[in-house]
């Protein structure tokens, strides 16, 4: 899920308050210490990993008596956790800035800070360039948080953006803000040492650096107590994932963490995301069809189905090797189903390579696809060494026709599954009707089915799939 312009509604899904109670502030306080209590508000851009990294932020501000609250007119610290991927992602970032400054001319005192990628990316700048900001931080900075509230408070620059080679985080419970109390996300590990040309993750998030294990697998034990009942293992390239037990030298890789996760409990469905065609090995693919729990389905992004553009990419594998790994899916797993990134219009790409592409998502047969235009990052390898010269009319068209054929291959891909019988897990209402569940199978599909008695979300019942759009499958209950 990449997401460049989320609606404040998304911002603030509904919290299944009788699993675990609402985490934010109810805005009407009923004694004089809830009225004296410090709130925070905060949104989200970008990559899961982002909307991970500010429950670990509001976890640490919590620590130092900080509530969260919905309302960005009630806080006194209104962060925004950016997103440099895309211009777009930057641009959306600036315009909400203009909005909550809107806010701290009415309620002078409030500050303002900007974390993640574009806090890394532009560093000093933001403080500098737009007065509308008064904490910078990146995200290995987090701990550093409530000190630098302190000195913003006084008046001075607040900014971390240190990029660490150990940070991950592992020893802070992420306080969870919008959570639906059945699926979570668990950051495995942080940064990215690929340096695929087009981007600025390696500059924003560092080096790769990977979480202890066991804290891992606690965390997701303690999610399942709590009622939750799917986990997602986060990470830019999470088949890289190592750790080294610092006592014994055992080494853990990410098939013997998703073993590891996938025995916490058979009914705690494990996903993770996201996978590098390059890294993903045979023994990652055989422990998924080992545990029934560890759920059929592979982000395996392409960016490209042209070997040479793959090669200008620096992705490290050409067509036919990609080919090569979306056969041995199909065949270790025969139910998989694989959903890809594409970029249109990457640096000097011609219209027969564009057709490798389109070529490329009919072969693949993806359930889905992330689609994007290629957009120039500063600093990237590409923007160092390739000329931008595809014109953006010709990348939009590109991308058009990747995006109406995605639409026809995913609309077959839920046609076939007609007639079938899923095991679902339901995760609420119906965005429709408060009439139907919602859920999604081990493919990743959601399925929309009517409410029957004794039902609630975070259980698994089996839907049989009547009928499909290119989003969505409908069904009945079979049990
Ligand atoms: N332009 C367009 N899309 C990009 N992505 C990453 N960098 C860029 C860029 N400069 C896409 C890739 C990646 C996803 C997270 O965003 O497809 O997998
Ligand atoms: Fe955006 Fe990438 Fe940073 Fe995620 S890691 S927030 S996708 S730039």
């Amino acid at each position: 899920m990449y997401n460049d312009n989320p609606t404040l509604e998304s911002l603030a899904k509904t919290i299944d308050e009788s699993k675990q109670g609402s985490v934010y502030d109810r805005g009407h306080p009923e004694s004089a210490e809830e009225g004296d209590r410090r709130r925070f508000y905060i949104e989200s851009y970008g990559c899961q990993m982002n909307f991970s990294d500010s429950e670990i932020v509001a976890s640490i501000l919590h620590e130092v008596g900080y509530v969260p609250t919905r309302e960005m007119e009630a806080a006194d610290l209104i962060l925004i956790n950016t997103c440099s991927i895309r211009e777009k992602a930057e641009e959306t970032v600036r315009k909400r800035l203009q909005v909550f400054d809107r806010v701290k001319q009415q309620r002078p005192g409030t500050l303002v800070g900007v974390l993640g990628c574009m806090a890394e990316r532009l560093k000093g700048k933001l403080l500098e360039e737009e007065k509308l900001v008064d904490l910078v931080v990146g995200p290995d900075a987090y701990r550093d948080l409530p000190k630098l509230v302190h000195t913003a408070q006084d008046g001075e620059e607040a900014i971390n953006v240190f990029l660490s080679r150990e940070e991950t985080y592992a020893d802070i419970s992420p306080l969870r803000l919008d959570s639906n109390g059945v699926t979570a996300f668990i950051s495995i590990m942080r940064g990215c040492d690929n340096m695929c040309s087009f981007c600025v993750v390696p500059f924003t998030r560092g080096r790769e650096r990977s979480r202890n294990a066991f804290s891992i697998a606690a965390e997701a034990a303690d999610l399942y107590q709590r009622g939750y009942r799917e986990v997602t293992l986060l990470g830019q390239n999470v088949d890289s994932y190592k750790w080294e037990h610092p006592d014994t030298g055992e080494l853990v890789s990410f098939a013997k963490l998703l073993e590891m996760v996938a025995q916490v409990h058979p009914d705690l469905r494990v996903r993770f995301s996201t996978s590098h065609p390059k890294d993903i090995t045979d023994e990652v693919l055989y422990t998924m069809a080992a545990y029934e729990n560890i759920c059929k389905y592979i982000h395996l992004p392409v960016q490209s189905g042209n070997s040479r553009i793959l090669e200008r990419m620096n992705r490290t594998y050409d067509r036919e090797w990609y080919m090569d790994k979306v056969r041995r899916i199909y065949e270790i797993m025969p139910d998989c189903a694989i959903s890809s990134d594409i970029i249109a219009g990457f640096c000097s790409e011609t219209e027969e390579e564009h057709r490798d592409t389109l070529r490329m998502v009919e072969w693949a047969n993806y359930s889905m696809s992330y689609m994007f235009y290629y957009s120039e990052r500063p600093g990237t390898l590409a923007a160092r060494k390739y000329e931008d010269d595809v014109p953006l009319e010709v990348k939009k068209r590109r991308l058009q026709e990747i995006i109406r054929l995605q639409n026809q291959v995913s609309y077959r891909h839920n046609q076939k599954d007609i007639g079938k019988t899923f095991k679902v897990l339901i995760e609420g209402d119906s965005k429709r009707s408060d009439q139907a569940f919602r859920g999604r199978n081990s493919q990743n599909k959601m399925i929309v089915f009517p409410k029957a008695g004794g039902l609630k979300p975070g259980m698994y019942v089996q839907v049989r799939v009547t009928d499909a759009t290119s989003a969505t499958l409908m069904g009945q209950l079979t049990t």
